[in-house]
């Protein structure tokens, strides 16, 4: 039996689209902080046949509806063809129990699911110590079957999820850039509304090369990716505001121009993003703002500027406001 807990991250340069759904092998690096809370907890062992119980935040069990079952079905026999892969055929001989337990709010905005992989990646690494010890990068690669942006929270602080090339299981994985320690950055998440996404990541993913930009988007990736990285390095966070930002908007532009268009945005996420701009004018303040498959905005900013943004965020009439900021990845318990 293993335990682990983790969180989900946030990408400052978004993953959207792959180059192999099945596998999840991404079109292009992306890169994210991990965030500090909330939590999900997963509890594996050795089964028969896998069973999958889910309790929510309120400490309520989830009934489970098909499609999720089946969401970790196959990603258990793809971490046992990727185990066979790298010569570890027999580590899970069967199946596994998963118990999960969820301190993510229903209505903050926040996908799970890469908090939900990363944890279970970092779990299965647990049950299979006695006979193998997975380094970070292999567990990365067992995150990243379940959910893409899973292959990042594996890693505390900031990190990256290497696209990599072919379709072999293992060609895309994450890395961590800068530990948690590197830039305390705060992400202060601004929620309009309490309405499930309509189209999950996964089938948004697939329509990607659908949209006429999604090429010329292929094309900025590398030099995003890089200024992103630089700016973390540096801790420049003017030059990372204006990628982020940047990129953001275009994820959106190619989800809103697929075949058929995806609209995750609403008026108040503009009315949301128009007001920080102002802020960040008149005010001088250092805040970024990012959105990723939902009208959910995430600001984030130094340490010094807190204060200032949270007072911006609560002033949101009708919004639920939930603070954040860099954390330490999946842990074994
Ligand atoms: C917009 O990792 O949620 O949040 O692999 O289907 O689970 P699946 O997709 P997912 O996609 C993340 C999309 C995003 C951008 C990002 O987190 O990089």
């Amino acid at each position: 039996m293993a335990t682990a807990r983790s969180t989900p991250n946030i990408a400052f340069i978004k993953y959207w689209g792959n180059r192999n759904n099945d596998l999840r092998l991404p079109a292009a690096d992306s890169l994210s902080m991990t965030l500090d809370t909330p939590s999900v907890e997963i509890t594996v062992d050795h089964a028969d046949t896998l069973s999958v119980q889910s309790f929510q935040a309120n400490g309520s069990e989830k009934v489970l509806q098909e499609k999720d079952i089946a969401r970790f079905q196959n990603h258990l026999d793809l971490t046992k063809e990727y185990f066979h892969q790298i010569g570890l055929a027999s580590v899970i001989s069967s199946s596994t129990s998963i118990i999960l337990r969820s301190h993510i709010p229903s209505s903050i905005g926040l996908a799970s699911s890469a908090a939900v992989f990363s944890c279970l990646a970092r779990a299965y690494a647990g049950l299979i110590k006695d006979k193998t010890n997975l380094d970070d990068e292999q567990v990365s690669i067992i995150a990243r079957l379940g959910s893409g942006s899973a292959a990042r929270s594996i890693y505390g602080g900031y990190e990256a999820l290497i696209a990599g090339e072919g379709d072999v299981i293992d060609s895309s994985y994450g890395m961590q850039v800068a530990n948690e320690k590197h830039w305390l950055l705060h992400d202060i998440i601004i929620v309009p509304t309490q309405e499930e996404k309509k189209v999950g990541s996964t089938e948004g993913h697939a329509l990607a090369w659908t949209s006429p930009y999604y090429r010329k988007r292929l094309d900025q990736m590398p030099r995003r990716q890089k200024e992103c990285w630089d700016a973390i390095m540096t801790k420049d966070f003017e030059k990372l505001q204006r990628v982020v930002e940047e990129d953001c908007w275009d994820m959106h532009n190619v989800m809103q121009t697929s075949i058929p268009p995806l609209q995750y945005l609403n008026d108040e996420t503009y009315r949301i993003t128009d007001a920080i701009e102002e802020l960040r004018e008149s005010e001088n303040i250092p805040v970024l703002y990012t959105m990723d498959a939902g009208p959910t905005v995430h600001l984030f900013c130094p340490d010094d500027a807190r204060e200032k943004v949270l007072a911006f965020a609560n002033a949101q009439k009708g919004c639920r406001i939930f603070e954040t900021k860099v954390g330490r990845g999946a842990v074994l318990l």
